[in-house]
């Protein structure tokens, strides 16, 4: 959700701004921009679309060292040039970008108004711009924070003086922001992503903290001016894990990712010896764990619905009242805090503002609170009283695949690892020990078959509109299908409970509508054909996804078959075929797979 970047130091700063962009495209698409100070003042750029058209744009001999980037998702006011980033100051002293939503900006566009301001965007941003410019205070650092006391919002900013040429100034309050340390060169970005290139040391700043970067250093200071102290971290992420690798589209390098990415997930966390799972990031030991009355799973969009496949597992191998709730509710409500509830915030970005305010509205409320992230040091890692990480590796695709699949394995670990602190057998512990550890190849033998399922794909992108079913176990993965295939192909799609079939969607049944059906080989098989003879009887195509064990034989359903592991496993493995269902009709029908439309990765505004 709108991605930043600079650079200072002894290179020209377009191309690695350019570079830095690329890599944060994911963060938002509909329009990028950068500012370089030169000898001659600011050379900004801006253009609707992708970097690179931003890229074809520049002017062939940009040589300044000193610059900063945007690329956008827009938010206030819609995708055109004047609203993209950098946002300058009416003389064009002062280059802002911005990532973030300042709440109060209608106001003081007022206010700045009746100064004489004129303003050329219908940004938020700008207002942050006129308000340095502005300041008559003596350095840019003083002048940044006599702004910063006059907005409200979320922000990430990073902000360029044609007076100050010798240095960037950066201010963090609720999005990302690092800082790269090169070799007399200094990177800024939102994401890791952008800086793998050129340095392993970073920075992440704190919420409320401000920094000054120049070519051979940086410090770091809060709201009052007072220095703090912030220790640079190595990082893991290799530039490889950021390139296509010879697949067509990130998607489907991530989807091919997850036998690996599931290893990495459990690798040193399967206790044999004890049949359990240990999880030393926790933070939390056994006799706090067996405290906890209730679990409550936070998380947004497909995190979401992982976390209602992860309160369902919960709820059947530690027996502990468990369920899932989309954080961006949860925030707006007055839930009840209860010191007797674990709070586990799942999110592979770390970033995902509703998410990250809900953990901070619990942890204000006296609440425990765990998380279950991929990216080290995001925002909610670091908020959070302890963990799990997922381990997955980047995930550049804006639809989610490898790290969702962790998520569920991560809940598994936390199921099988609070249920052996509960009632769960030795032997149960070991049935579910084993059927992790046959997982990642697994989901090898789904992707080794994943032609069968591109075939299956043609049905669907012919279809306008589609069905999801699935019974309790199987619902969230009828979900993370429904939102997988809206969010690539565009194809309207709905989720249903199996069960609600026949209280009201079966209405919609007919020739044209086909059902993607979730069929476990499970206590439930004949309850789910039921659903499918009633599905069938209104000539509605079915797809079922299910196990070799179901007899669909005088069924006329396409059929899509996983290898079954145990009950509660089964909806990790039943879920990989609605990625490829997805990503083919996506593809089918043309569509940019890893930047859909009106998306963006990391959703750092409410
Ligand atoms: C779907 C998708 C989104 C994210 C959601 C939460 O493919 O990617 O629904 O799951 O925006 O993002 P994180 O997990 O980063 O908090």
């Amino acid at each position: 959700m709108c991605g930043i970047v600079g650079y200072i130091g002894h290179q020209a700063a377009a191309p690695v701004l350019v570079e830095g962009l690329t890599r944060l495209e994911y963060r938002g698409y509909d329009s990028a921009g950068l500012a370089v100070l030169g000898a001659k003042g600011t050379t900004a750029i801006r253009r609707v679309g992708r970097v690179r058209e931003l890229e074809a744009a520049l002017p062939k001999r940009l040589t300044g060292t000193v610059g900063i980037g945007h690329t956008r998702w827009a938010t206030h006011g819609p995708a055109v040039e004047q609203n993209a980033h950098p946002q300058r100051s009416q003389d064009g002293r002062i280059s802002v970008v911005h990532n973030g939503i300042i709440d109060n900006a209608a106001a003081l566009r007022a206010q700045l108004a009746q100064t004489g301001v004129e303003f050329s965007s219908d940004t938020d941003t700008e207002v942050v711009a006129h308000l340095i410019a502005q300041s008559e205070a003596a350095t840019l650092e003083e002048a940044v924070l006599a702004a910063l006391g006059r907005i409200t919002g979320t922000y990430a900013l990073a902000v360029l003086d044609e007076r100050h040429p010798d240095r960037i100034v950066l201010a963090r309050s609720g999005s990302p922001l690092i800082i790269g340390i090169g070799d007399k060169e200094m990177l800024v970005a939102s994401d890791v992503a952008a800086l793998v290139r050129h340095t392993d040391r970073v920075v992440h700043l704190d919420d409320g903290e401000l920094a000054t970067v120049t070519a051979t250093g940086f410090r770091t200071f809060d709201r009052g001016n007072s220095p703090t102290s912030s220790e640079p971290v190595e990082i893991s992420v290799a530039a490889e894990d950021l390139e296509l690798s010879g697949y067509q589209h990130f998607m489907l390098k991530e989807i091919h990712e997850q036998p690996d990415a599931a290893a990495m997930v459990l690798r040193g966390r399967l206790d044999e010896r004890f049949a359990t799972a240990r999880l030393d990031g926790l933070g939390l030991d056994p006799r706090e764990l067996r405290g906890f009355r209730r679990i409550k799973i936070l998380g947004c969009g497909s995190a979401y619905y992982v976390g209602q496949l992860g309160a369902q597992l919960i709820e059947d191998l530690a027996r502990i009242p468990a369920d899932a709730e989309a954080a961006s509710e949860f925030r707006y409500r007055q839930p009840i805090i209860e010191s007797d509830t674990l709070y586990v915030a799942v999110s592979q970005s770390g970033e995902t503002a509703d998410t990250a305010f809900a953990v901070e509205e619990i942890k204000r409320k006296g609440g425990r609170v765990i998380g279950v992230v991929n990216v080290v040091g995001s925002t909610i890692a670091r908020t959070v009283d302890g963990g799990i990480y997922l381990h997955a590796g980047p995930e550049i695709s804006v639809a989610s695949t490898k790290a969702l699949t962790n998520m569920a394995l991560s809940f598994a670990l936390l199921a099988l690892h609070l249920g052996r602190l509960h009632d769960l057998s030795h032997a149960d512990g070991q049935r579910i020990l084993r059927g992790l550890q046959r997982i990642p190849e697994q989901i090898r033998e789904i992707l080794d078959g994943s032609e069968a399922i591109a075939a299956v794909a043609d049905d669907v992108a012919k279809a306008q509109s589609a069905f999801y079913v699935g019974r309790v176990r199987g619902f969230p993965v009828a979900r993370e299908g429904a939102q997988k295939l809206k969010e690539i192909s565009y194809i309207h799609a709905e989720a249903y409970q199996t069960s609600e079939l026949k209280h009201g969607p079966l209405a919609l049944i007919d020739p044209d509508m086909p059902t993607v059906a979730v069929i476990p080989d499970d206590e439930l098989t004949d309850r789910n054909l039921a659903a499918a003879e009633q599905i069938l009887a209104r000539k509605g195509p079915l797809i079922a996804i299910t196990h070799a064990g179901v007899d669909l034989g005088h069924l006329a359903a396409r059929t899509i078959l996983v290898p079954k592991n145990e009950p509660e496993l089964d909806p990790i493995l039943l879920t990989i075929p609605t990625q490829l269902l997805a990503y083919h009709a996506a593809v089918l029908l043309g569509h940019d797979v890893d930047k859909p439309r009106n998306l963006a990765k990391s959703v750092t505004v409410e």
